[in-house]
């Protein structure tokens, strides 16, 4: 009974080492072979081969997996956004995704922008294969979308192009001297009155946790530090003039959704 005990632990212990292994493998570890390489890769070295390659995006992009990485608060942060949008009247308007995110985030987010009567939606991301695979994932309401690859921190979009912007856990994943000059271009392309709506992590509350989280963007994460601090989202945007905004935070605060507005 003790050897099973011992045996149950050990291989639990080696089952997440591997997945540990694996996730590091696939995000960090690139990022730091690409730094020791000469490749740069241009605007997209940043991004890690599970949002690149369509195999590793097939592959991960399951719903209790995303929801797992996110503590299992990521349907929580996604009702909020889509609880916000269900408070607008989006008719006539134009709904900006930027740039794809895994799970059920677009199709959820893309029902509640046709509920509100948007008249044109649009999904960017910086990766074909990202916009490849949220279409697929739409099914039949993919033929009301546009998908445009477009990168976040220098869109093609003119000025107040669209009505509400959403930007859902981009900014920890882009190296620091990219986050201001997103925050400026979802600014940018937002008309008067526009809304944004962010999701992010966030300092949490607990010292315990913080240390857990921590430990974690260190190893997994290395830009996200960065937002519990000296590139606070909400406090660029209301840096800047005409913004007004809150922020909602769950899990300890571990998590937050920023919903702002430009007047
Ligand atoms: C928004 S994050 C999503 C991460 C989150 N963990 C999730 O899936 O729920 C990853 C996406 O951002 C995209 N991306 C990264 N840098 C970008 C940039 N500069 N412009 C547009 N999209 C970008 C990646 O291609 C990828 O599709």
């Amino acid at each position: 009974m003790q050897q099973l005990l011992v045996d149950a632990v050990l291989a639990l212990f080696a089952f997440s080492a591997f997945i540990a292994l694996f996730f590091f493998v696939l995000t960090r570890g690139t990022l730091l072979v690409r730094a020791l390489s000469s490749r740069s890769g241009g605007e997209a070295s940043h991004v890690y081969p599970i949002y690149s390659n369509m195999r590793l995006i097939k592959l991960i992009d399951y719903q209790f997996i995303i929801s797992a990485i996110l503590l299992f608060q990521y349907h929580r942060l996604v009702r909020k956004i889509v609880s916000g949008l269900g408070q607008l009247d989006l008719e006539n308007k134009t709904v900006l995704i930027t740039s794809c995110a895994f799970g059920n985030v677009i199709p959820e987010i893309v029902k509640a922008a046709l509920q509100a009567g948007a008249a044109r939606i649009l999904v960017t991301d910086i990766i074909k294969n990202e916009l490849i695979h949220a279409e697929d994932k739409l099914g039949d309401v993919g033929g009301k979308v546009e998908f445009i690859e477009e990168d976040a921190t220098a869109m093609r979009l003119e000025d107040g192009a669209v009505d509400v912007n959403i930007v859902f856990f981009l900014l920890h994943e882009l190296p620091h001297h990219l986050k201001q000059p997103t925050l400026h271009e979802a600014s940018r392309l937002l008309a008067p009155g526009g809304k944004l709506f962010l999701a992010e992590f966030h300092r949490p509350d607990s010292r315990v946790l913080r240390m857990f989280s921590w430990a974690y963007f260190k190893v997994f994460e290395p830009y996200g530090l960065a937002l519990w601090d000296t590139h606070d989202p909400l406090d660029y945007l209301l840096s800047m003039d005409g913004w007004s905004g809150e922020r909602y935070t769950c899990f300890n605060g571990n998590f937050q959704v920023i919903s702002a507005t430009r007047s």
